[in-house]
C-alpha cells in the first residue's frame, strides 16, 4: 500500500518481549576487560543494543513460530521439504533445490564440487566465507567491485554493482581459468549496497558469452529487490517476487544463507538449474549435511524458512526496514559520526577511519570506535578493517540492524550513545594486538588499548579490571 505519513512505523505489534540488559560503566569497562577488548568475546548478558550481525538474530512471525508445530521431521521425502520445494521453485525458478544449516555450507559444496586449484571466481565482492571456501578449494576468489565503491561519500544508488568492464575483460583474457561468476545481493563487504537488474542482466549475458556459469549469493536477495523497485528505472510498478524471480531468472543458480532474507535462526539453501552440478551437489550434501529432503536441517526450520522467505518479500516490511535504516544512519551523522553513502540495507557503516584520524590503520580505527560505543552505552557493532582484513581499504564500524528486533526508541538510544562517542573522538585511544590465531584473527584475537581510555569523569583510567 502507498504510505504517505513522515513517520515510518514498525509493521507489526509485539506479543513476546526479551528483557535486554542494561549495565552501568564499571560493568562495561569489566567486561570488555575480561572480552580482552575483543566485541566477539562479550556475553549475551552484557550487551545492551547488539548489533554484531543481522545473520540469524531477527524475529520470526506468529505465523512461522505457528508453523514450527508443523515440522514434518521424515528423514526422507519430509512434507515438510516439499512445503519448501515449492515455495523455492516459486520465488526461483530454480528446479534443484537443497536445503542446508547455513549459507556457508551451500559455499563449502560449491567450492568443493565445482573449483579445482588455479581456477578463478570472480564476484562483485565475496563475503569472507565465500572467499575462505573458495581459497580451501585451491581456487582464487577475485573481486571486481564498481569504481568508487571504496569512497564512503560517492552516493551511487547501486554501488553494489561488479565492475562490467573489468568482468568482460578478464573473461576476454582468462574465460578459460574462471570456474564461476558470482554477484553478492546486496554486496555485504561495501556496505550492504544493491547491485542493479541492469548489472545483473549484463552479468548474464557475458557469463552466457563466455559459458562461465553464473550464481547469486542471495542472502539479502529481498532488500536488493526493494532498492531495484524504488531506485531503478521501469521497475516501480513491479511486485517484488517478481522482481526477485527476475532476479534469479538470470543466474544459473544461489547460494542463500536464509539467516538474513529467510529471517530465520538457522538455515540455508543451494540452488541451481544445472542437472550436472544438482548431481555433484547431492552426493557432497549427504556427505557433509545431510539427506536431500533436510539438508542439515530439522522439518520445522523448514517450515520456518518457507514462510521467512514470502515475509522478507513484503512490502510494507521492507519499506520499514530500508527507511529504518536510513533514520539510523541520518542521526548518526547528525551526532557527528561520519557514515558510507548512501547507506545500504541491513546496516550502517560508520567511517571509523575518517572520524578517529588521529589512528593509523594498524592502530585499528574500526576497533577503537566499536569499542567506544560499547564502552558508552553497551552498544556491540563489528570492525570491517584493518583487524578483520590486514590491508584494508577502509576503517569501518558496521552496525547491522537484526530484522523486527529493534524499535525507533532503541535507534534513537543508539543515536544519543553516538553523539557522546562523536564529542570524545578525538581522544579515543587506538589498539594493538597482544594474540591472534593464525586465521579470521578478528574473532578471537586479544586486544589492548594503546593508552588508558579518559573515562566520563574526565579522569584517565585503566580498562583493566579492578583487582
Ligand atoms: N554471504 C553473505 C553476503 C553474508 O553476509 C553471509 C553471512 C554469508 C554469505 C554466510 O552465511 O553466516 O549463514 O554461513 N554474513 C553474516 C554477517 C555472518 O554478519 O554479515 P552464513
Amino acid at each position: 500500500m502507498s504510505w504517505d505519513f513522515r513517520t515510518i512505523i514498525e509493521p507489526f505489534r509485539i506479543r513476546a518481549v526479551e528483557p535486554i540488559p542494561l549495565l552501568d560503566r564499571k560493568a562495561r569497562e569489566r567486561a570488555l576487560a575480561r572480552a580482552e577488548h575483543n566485541l566477539f568475546g562479550l556475553r549475551a548478558e552484557e550487551v545492551t543494543i547488539d548489533l554484531l550481525t543481522d545473520s540469524g538474530t531477527g524475529a520470526m512471525s506468529a505465523e512461522q513460530w505457528g508453523a514450527l508445530m508443523m515440522g514434518d521431521e521424515t528423514y526422507a521425502g519430509s512434507r515438510s521439504f516439499r512445503r519448501l520445494e515449492a515455495v523455492v521453485h516459486e520465488l526461483t525458478g530454480y528446479p534443484h533445490v537443497f536445503p542446508v544449516h547455513q549459507g556457508r555450507a551451500a559455499e563449502r559444496i560449491l567450492a568443493r564440487t565445482v573449483l579445482e586449484p588455479g581456477k578463478l571466481v570472480l564476484n562483485n565482492t565475496h563475503f569472507d566465507t565465500t572467499r575462505a571456501n573458495v581459497e580451501q578449494a585451491g581456487a582464487r576468489a577475485v573481486d571486481l567491485p564498481t569504481p568508487g565503491s571504496d569512497d564512503p561519500s560517492y552516493a551511487c544508488p547501486f554501488k553494489g554493482n561488479i565492475d562490467l568492464a573489468n568482468l568482460e575483460e578478464t573473461l576476454q583474457l582468462r574465460g578459460s581459468e574462471v570456474a564461476l561468476v558470482m554477484l553478492t545481493l546486496t554486496n555485504n563487504a561495501v556496505g550492504g549496497q544493491p547491485v542493479s537488474m541492469a548489472n545483473i542482466e549484463s552479468v548474464s549475458a557475458l557469463c552466457r558469452r563466455y559459458e562461465v556459469p553464473f550464481f547469486l549469493d542471495a542472502a539479502r536477495f529481498a532488500e536488493n529487490a526493494w532498492f531495484i523497485k524504488v531506485r531503478e528505472p521501469g521497475y516501480d510498478r513491479w511486485r517484488l517476487p517478481e522482481i526477485a524471480r527476475r532476479m534469479f531468472d538470470l543466474a544459473d543458480g544461489c547460494t542463500l544463507s536464509a539467516k538474513k532474507d529467510g529471517i530465520v535462526h538457522i538455515g540455508g539453501l543451494l540452488c541451481t538449474r544445472l542437472p550436472q552440478w544438482a548431481e555433484k551437489f547431492r552426493c557432497e550434501l549427504i556427505l557433509g549435511e545431510g539427506y536431500p529432503t533436510y539438508g542439515g536441517l530439522a522439518g520445522r526450520d523448514l517450515e520456518a524458512m518457507s514462510l521467512g522467505l514470502l515475509e522478507a518479500l513484503d512490502e510494507d516490511y521492507l519499506r520499514y526496514r530500508v527507511r529504518s535504516i536510513a533514520y539510523f544512519a541520518e542521526g548518526l551523522e547528525r551526532a557527528g559520526i561520519p557514515v558510507v553513502h548512501p547507506p545500504g540495507g541491513h546496516a550502517v557503516f560508520a567511517d571509523a577511519g575518517r572520524l578517529l584520524s588521529h589512528l593509523r590503520p594498524d592502530q585499528f580505527p574500526g576497533q577503537a570506535l566499536g569499542a567506544a560505543f560499547y564502552l558508552e552505552g553497551g552498544v556491540r557493532g563489528v570492525e570491517v578493517g584493518s583487524l578483520m582484513f590486514p590491508g584494508a581499504r577502509l576503517e569501518l564500524l558496521r552496525l547491522a540492524v537484526p530484522r523486527r528486533v529493534y524499535t525507533q526508541a532503541h535507534i534513537d538510544y543508539v543515536i544519543e550513545v553516538a553523539e557522546r562517542v562523536a564529542a570524545r573522538a578525538s581522544e579515543l585511544p587506538g589498539y594493538r594486538i597482544l594474540r591472534e590465531p593464525p586465521f579470521l584473527r578478528h574473532f578471537s584475537a586479544s586486544l589492548e588499548p594503546l593508552e588508558a581510555y579518559i573515562c566520563a569523569s574526565g579522569r584517565r583510567e585503566s580498562c583493566a579490571p579492578s583487582p
